[in-house]
């Protein structure tokens, strides 16, 4: 993971720095620190924490420079202390590096390297690279971006890196393999980035390196980009659409709430332009694109990671139970490591917030190379995972920036709705009746998500009661079950309460040994076929003296009793239910986070973009 930030023009750098850092904090944030270059020489700034902790050694120093690189980390190589913390320096001092990835034969170079009286005061594999840089500069008469690309040739790995060398105020040099880098384009100034959002307060003109480039920016020179193996690149600059709103807090206590409340408009935003209401129709122009494919395919492996794997469970209900076509979910880190059986007939969905993740991405590689047709389904436009798949469809749900995701999984699942049902629509598997009462209901959802967020203060209330909860269990069925786990995992993932999801038939098969007066389970007991039997489970748990928090349709009489807490939501065709039914779990784990005091938008341990295996 990790996030860079690096700039060169005629503002003070670090301020710039600092704040481009804050926005890519939920890269990482065991660390953080900058390198400028002050009077020719090489400054760094960098402390164990938070970006805050390291804006206030800068602001004691007040360092001048128009030059500098900036990092936040997640620690792979080396616990999170000052030492392990980037910029990292070669021996020399010479030169300071960023990086964002993992060089995975450090250890080979690394020996090498003390062969040749090298020393390392860090555990990093960074520090490693910054002295094979050093080292070719050492030996041959090179310029800093070439001595980078002969470096970097030696390197197996992944990397998003910036380089500075002292006595040169005019200069940075990047690359990147298999971790993201952007290049902002200003007036007279260029920034470079992780993602847009440390400089689209300034330009909307961006150039995404791809895989294996090295680039060179310079004032003077401009931007000049070549591949590992020296080939001139041109670069392709796009305008980005990204507003700066859509990356602040607007006014909530955190992202995540933001983003949670946000729902209503994401989900309409998924919607907008493939939902046609006055026609009775769906389009999603990639899966128009690819009919064929579709209707012709064996099968749809859906591969993603996290709540991203939650959303293509939910589409294994969908996708077989409308438009009959078998679908197979996998974790995306499992699957590229069986040696999997796929084929030219496959098709395999990438699902991804970030379009980063390197599980997912490997995956998809991996399928890929088998002959599979790969479709993505990202939220982050221009994405790693979005330009690797064959063709795909973007969620739309706009920036994503607390850890947990919320808004992101409902967006995925709207979407995965959209795609069953034009699919089952092409297949001739939906009766036109069905087809036309799931456009209605799903034209309506928006609105009734905001009914169901404008419950806000009973999740409340059922937080203040069980914040200080050891265990939870968390029950649905059907397409409900996936969202039991999704329960879970943000009730773990924030509040570091232990959560386990599962489907409510399968308790008696163990979790029910749990069941005691401490133990809370939440239940999905929605108007389903599965209604009865899981009005059973509750009454299960009861009778062991489990406390029940259940999510029921509004009027519900027969939980309403049983239940200790009910959170009635509105009625909808269940197969669009999670929709709903995920959003009183979300404020629910959101409440009791607060509530323990934890760190809601940046959980520890965590971060949003997973580029590490
Ligand atoms: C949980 C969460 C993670 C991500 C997972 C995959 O709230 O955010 O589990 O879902 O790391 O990330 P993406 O979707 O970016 O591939």
């Amino acid at each position: 993971m990790c996030g860079i930030v690096g700039y060169i023009g005629d503002k003070q750098a670090p301020p710039v720095l600092i704040k481009g850092l804050k926005r890519l904090e939920y890269r990482g944030y065991d660390s953080s620190g900058i390198a400028i270059i002050n009077d020719s020489r090489i400054e760094v700034f960098k402390k164990q924490g938070k970006v805050a902790e390291m804006e206030n050694l800068v602001l004691d120093a007040d360092p001048q420079s128009s030059l500098g690189i900036g990092h936040t980390r997640w620690a792979t190589h080396g616990s999170p202390n000052d030492i392990n913390s980037h910029p990292h320096y070669s021996n020399s001092g010479r030169i300071a590096i960023i990086h964002n990835g993992i060089i995975e034969n450090y250890a080979s170079i690394k020996e090498g390297l003390l062969k040749r009286g090298y020393t390392f005061e860090s555990e990093t594999d960074t520090e490693v690279l910054v002295n094979l840089i050093e080292d070719v500069l050492l030996h041959t008469e090179v310029s800093l971006a070439e001595a980078v690309r002969i470096a970097l040739n030696q390197v197996v790995g992944a990397y998003a890196i910036a380089v500075i060398e002292e006595g040169n105020n005019d200069q940075i040099v990047v690359a990147k393999k298999g971790s993201p880098l952007v290049i902002g384009i200003g007036t007279g100034e260029y920034y470079i980035a992780s993602d847009a959002t440390p400089f689209i307060e300034y330009t909307n003109q961006a150039v995404y390196l791809e895989e294996e480039e090295v680039a060179l920016i310079s004032l003077k020179k401009g931007l000049e980009i070549r591949t590992i193996a020296n080939k001139l690149i041109r670069p392709y600059i796009q305008e980005l659409a990204l507003e700066i709103e859509s990356i602040e807090k607007a006014g909530y206590d955190h992202f995540m709430l933001k983003e949670v409340n946000e729902q209503p408009k994401s989900i309409f935003d998924t919607l907008r332009g493939r939902l046609i209401v006055d026609k009775n129709n769906i389009s999603i122009n990639a899966l128009n694109q690819y009919e064929k494919k579709f209707l012709n395919a064996d099968r749809i492996v859906i591969v993603a990671c996290g709540t991203s794997w939650h959303a293509g469970l939910v589409a294994e209900y969908l996708i077989e139970g409308l438009a009959r076509i078998p679908v197979e979910v996998e974790y995306a880190s499992e699957f590229r490591y069986r040696n999997p059986i796929i084929t030219e007939r496959d098709i395999v969905i990438a699902v991804s917030q970030s379009g980063e993740t390197a599980d997912t991405l490997s995956a998809i590689q991996l399928a890929k190379a088998k002959g599979a047709t790969i479709f993505g389904i990202c939220n982050v436009v221009g994405s790693s995972i979005a330009r690797e798949a064959h063709i795909g469809a973007y969620t739309h749900a706009g920036p994503e920036i607390g850890v947990a995701s919320t808004k992101a999984f409902t967006a995925q699942v709207t979407l995965f709705t959209l795609i069953a049902m034009s699919l089952a629509e092409k297949k001739g598997s939906i009766s036109k009746k069905l087809y036309r009462k799931l456009i209605r209901e799903l034209n309506a959802i928006p609105k009734k998500v905001q009914q169901t967020l404008n419950l806000d203060a009973q999740s409340k209330h059922i937080a203040s009661v069980y914040k200080d909860v050891s265990n939870c269990l968390f029950l649905g069925r059907g397409i409900n079950f996936p969202v039991a786990l999704e329960g879970a995992l943000k009730l773990k993932e924030i509040s570091y309460i232990h959560a386990e999801g599962y489907p409510a038939a399968e308790m008696k098969h163990g979790p029910i040994a749990l069941i005691d007066a401490d133990m809370p389970t939440v239940v999905v007991a929605i108007k389903t076929e599965h209604y009865e039997k899981v009005v059973s489970n509750i009454q299960e748990i009861k009778a062991r003296n489990g406390k029940i928090i259940a999510i029921v349709n509004d009027g519900d009489s027969v939980v309403s009793k049983i239940a200790d807490h009910v959170i009635e939501i509105p009625e909808v065709d269940e197969r669009l239910s999670p929709l709903l039914t995920t959003i009183p779990l979300q404020l629910i784990s959101y409440h009791i986070a607060v509530m323990r005091g934890c760190h809601v938008d940046q959980p520890r341990n965590l971060a949003k973009s997973v580029t590490v295996e």
